[in-house]
């Protein structure tokens, strides 16, 4: 969701701002706009729609000129996506972007109205830019008191980048909640909502913890607590290369990522094999600690969550421990029946998912212990968690996550792994062989990615469809849900995954002539089953998509058309047939002319609830 830039150095603060906003795009916005000190006057420029737009209105009304500055991108929540609602917002001295959601918001407004004070936007931000002039008035001009003073009245989730006019080579920023970091180059400084931000000028960088304001100059950053007092914080690097987050010839970030695939596998399992086996000491998992756990709880949003199903059957079937799946924000708020003795796995690319963080902390507070496997380095719930295994896919830049969720799974069958040779339910042997064909996963999805044809002849059949479904049996099944979602949110055309054994209890009535139905039937041991589920749908008139093993060749007119994938093991399969799935998704929005790595209302990153 919304994104944060600042910069404060020598280059062209708005150049610097605008490629920031660009990287940071992924996350999903509705407007953007920047505020630059020109001629230590502040100027700001913003404008609904995309960047595109605004770099159009620089071109009519002028692009600010200055070395210091902040930028933001808007997903909006309080008041529609308009100019007059696009960030920057400002009150008197001071001008600021917001990431987050200030609850208190309607009660803060009425005191300063009461105070005489006027608004020109719909925002809960602009009533946090004059509550800070207000303090900033009331305490002689003191930008840190004044932003302490706001921060002890201000309720709700927020990141913020903040200029006084008074100084024009300064920019505030804090956070809580929402993600901040502080970059800091030679003679210069930034902030950003992510790394992924200022990678092109920097990889130096400090995680912004609740509670600390950063104030940024040329000479540096200085981190402060709320008592003013300067903090010495630990510098990270950043691992990820600039390229890894530019497209590298593809013509989308998820096609690019789709490629990645294979080498995130690797760098994500590699490092947790030793002599064969699993080993997940480094991310805090020793086979006694598994141990204690009698039931598991994987808690995650949209296709983490769709990870976390897959990891669901395979730990039931290998390590025979019950799992529970939720979504995110229910867990939440059913009072779950979690305590001490359980497990609970929070699933997240992005590592700042506010329902899946939440989540995390409940679960600690009724006792449990936490396992986070997360992407983005150094994020919320990474930091939140007892035990954490990062998986390596780089940054994730198109808003469907495709990479993201094959190392989430590859950790799941990981972990599955390691967790039944813990319980004896699999023996040092059988642990090996599975350990290595998880290692050669890799090369067959390279091979699947090799054909890419039939996939593209399949999506052409679907850019006319209303509607489809996606059904499948076992793994099937869980890995259809993922499919599903993967269409529906770029081509826009609804879609639904269901179990193949359930559609006749209701479902089936949907099908008309020439409803594309996308099977998956990778389950040797339920093939004969869903194929007779297949013939049902056939039999009503739906177009039927069949996602099987290469070697199966169903009889003359169960399928109008048939993806074989490589032959191998039942159990490994999802991580092979996800690959036609993202693929069909992809070419059926690219068909379509969607935006694929934008798609519309969605946010890469959810920070609110
Ligand atoms: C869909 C998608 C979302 C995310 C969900 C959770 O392609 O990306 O459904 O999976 O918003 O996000 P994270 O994994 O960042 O917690």
């Amino acid at each position: 969701m919304c994104g944060i830039v600042g910069y404060v150095g020598q280059r062209d603060a708005a150049d610097v701002l605008l490629s920031g906003l660009e990287r940071l795009e992924y996350r999903g916005y509705d407007s953007a706009g920047i505020a630059v000190f020109e001629n230590e006057i502040i100027k700001v420029v913003k404008s609904k729609g995309r960047l595109a737009d605004l770099k159009e209105k620089m071109q009519k009304e002028g692009k600010p000129s200055g070395h210091a500055g902040i930028g933001h991108t808007r997903w909006a929540t309080h008041g529609e996506p308009s100019d007059r609602n696009s960030h920057p917002h400002g009150g008197g001295n001071v001008t600021l972007v917001h990431n987050g959601i200030i609850e208190n918001y309607k009660k803060l407004k009425e005191f300063l109205l009461s105070q005489g004070r006027t608004f020109e936007s719909d925002t809960d931000t602009e009533v946090v830019a004059q509550l800070i002039d207000y303090y900033y008035i009331e305490n002689h001009g003191n930008p840190v008191e004044a932003i302490v003073k706001t921060l002890k009245e201000v309720e709700g989730s927020y990141a913020l980048g903040v200029i006084f006019a008074d100084f024009p080579d300064r920019v505030f920023a804090l956070r809580k909640e929402s993600p901040l970091i502080v970059g800091v180059g030679e003679n210069e400084s930034f902030i950003a909502s992510d790394v992924t931000a200022i990678l092109q000028y920097t990889k130096n960088y400090y995680l912004l913890e609740p509670g600390e304001i950063a104030v940024l100059s040329k000479q540096g950053a200085k981190i402060y607590d709320l008592h003013y007092q300067k903090i010495e914080k630990e510098m990270k690097t950043a691992d990820w290369d600039i390229s890894a987050a530019e497209k590298g010839g593809y013509e989308h970030y998820m096609l690019k990522e789709i490629h990645e695939q294979p080498e995130a596998i690797k760098k994500t399992i590699t490092p947790r094999i030793e002599n064969g086996l699993p080993n997940l000491e480094e991310c805090g998992i020793t086979p006694e600690k598994l141990l204690e756990f009698k039931k598991i709880h994987v808690v995650a949003c949209g296709t983490a969550m769709h990870a976390g199903i897959v990891g669901k059957y395979v730990i039931e079937k290998l390590a025979r421990i019950p799992v529970n799946v939720d979504i995110a924000s229910e867990f939440r708020y059913r009072e779950p029946l979690v305590g001490e003795g359980d497990l609970v796995i929070i699933i997240s690319q992005s590592g700042e998912t506010a329902d899946s963080l939440e989540a995390l902390k409940l679960s600690k507070r009724l006792g449990a212990k936490t396992l986070a496997i997360v992407n983005v380095k150094g994020s919320s719930i990474a930091r939140e968690s007892d035990m954490l295994i990062y998986t390596h896919a780089g940054p994730e830049i198109a808003v469907a996550s495709t990479k993201a969720y094959m190392v989430q799974i590859a950790v799941m069958y990981l972990f599955a792994f390691e967790l039944a040779l813990a319980n004896h339910c699999i023996d040092e042997t059988e642990c090996r062989r599975l350990t290595s064909l998880l290692q050669n996963t890799p090369d067959q999805i390279s091979a699947i990615l090799e054909n890419k044809e039939m996939t593209q002849l399949i999506a052409s059949e679907l850019i006319t469809a209303d509607s489809l479904l996606y059904i499948g049996r076992g793994l099937d099944y869980a890995l259809s849900m993922e499919g599903s979602l993967k269409l529906k949110e770029i081509s826009y055309i609804h879609s639904e995954s269901y179990a193949a054994g359930e559609l006749k209890h209701g479902t089936i009535s949907l099908i008309t002539k020439n409803m594309p139905v996308i099977a998956v039937a990778t389950q040797r041991n339920l093939l004969e089953k869903t194929i007779s589920n297949i013939k049902e749908v056939k039999a009503r008139g739906a177009k039927v998509i069949l996602i099987c093993h290469d070697a199966y060749h169903p009889e003359e007119g169960t399928a109008d058309f048939r993806f074989g994938l490589p032959e191998y093991e039942d159990l490994l399969m999802p991580m092979l047939a996800v690959v036609p799935l993202q693929l069909i998704a992809y070419y059926t929005a690219v068909h379509k002319g969607n935006d694929v790595d934008k798609p519309r209302n969605l946010a890469k990153s959810v920070t609110v609830e």
